[in-house]
């Protein structure tokens, strides 16, 4: 079996603050993610999905353990990283005073997309995700919808095999949401590695190729979901999800016990 496009291996993450003392917001975290494949993080508020995808995109430094994209490690090789994956949530944020034709040029160009070809991406971009009508005008005068067609099309400009989506769907009305399913849906079968937080249980199910179940910063378990349902005995995803999640405090041997990272 070829490398995974994405592997972390003890990636951890702790924040300190007055008022709650030592935060592990990502705790001793595992996973991998290869072509083809979407692996959705699946867990509560504060469960650690944002920090992990952020230190996989190096915005945030890893407190220890390694993780790498493309076989770059995200500490000693942060640019590679970044050139190798785009990032996407529902707060993305593209310049107002820019067209969208601009935007597309400028993070193309940012991220080291070859120049040459720049200017032909830019128009399959367009026409992909129909940006026509609305690419010369200025990002503040778009409506959200179009935005949001704007800042896929940003994070794929410059072709990365890797793409992370934190959560983003959260701020889109239903059929924009499904757009965007289909979307990253397309992007997996052209054999992007995708990895796609989310804490919608339907969600997880109708898009995911497997599920990590992330809790309090840790892996619980990883698997299809026909894994899940047969290591829990539980059909839904939502009880699957509260079967793991009720395990509080787990000690080592019950982490270890419930955690199933089948590549
Ligand atoms: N910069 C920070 N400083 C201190 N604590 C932080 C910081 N960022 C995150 N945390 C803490 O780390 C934990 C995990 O947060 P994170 O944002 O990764 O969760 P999440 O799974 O993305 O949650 P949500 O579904 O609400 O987006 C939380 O306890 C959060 O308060
Ligand atoms: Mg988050």
């Amino acid at each position: 079996m070829t490398d995974p496009f994405v592997e972390t291996r003890n990636l951890t993450k702790t924040f300190y603050e007055e008022s709650r003392g030592e935060v592990r917001a990502v705790d001793s975290v595992d996973l991998t993610c290869r072509s083809g494949e979407i692996l959705g993080l699946l867990g509560a508020n504060g469960a650690g999905k944002t920090t992990t995808l952020r230190m996989l995109s190096t915005v945030l430094r890893p407190t220890s353990g390694e993780a790498w994209v493309m076989g770059h490690e995200v500490r000693k090789d942060p640019e590679r990283v970044r050139e190798n994956l785009g990032f996407y949530s529902a707060s993305t944020a593209l310049y107002p005073k820019i067209t969208a034709r601009e935007t597309l040029r400028f993070f193309a160009q940012v991220n080291r997309f070859p120049r040459e070809r720049i200017e032909a991406r830019i128009e399959e971009l367009i026409d992909r995700f129909g940006i026509g009508d609305f690419a010369n005008s200025r990002v503040e005068k778009l409506s959200s919808g179009m935005k949001q067609k704007v800042s896929i099309a940003r994070t794929v400009a410059h072709d990365p095999p890797v793409l992370i989506f934190d959560e983003p769907t959260v701020a889109l009305d239903v059929l924009n949401a499904i757009e965007l399913r289909q979307i990253i849906g397309r992007l997996r079968d052209e054999g992007k590695a995708i990895l796609f937080s989310t804490h919608i249980m339907s969600e997880a199910e109708q898009l995911c190729d497997r599920i990590a179940i992330i809790h309090q910063g840790r892996i619980l378990a990883v698997g299809t979901l026909d894994e899940l349902r047969k290591s829990t005995g539980h059909h839904y995803l939502e009880e699957i999800f509260v079967h793991f999640a009720r395990v509080r405090d787990p000690s080592e041997a019950e982490v270890e016990s419930l955690r199933r990272d089948r590549p």
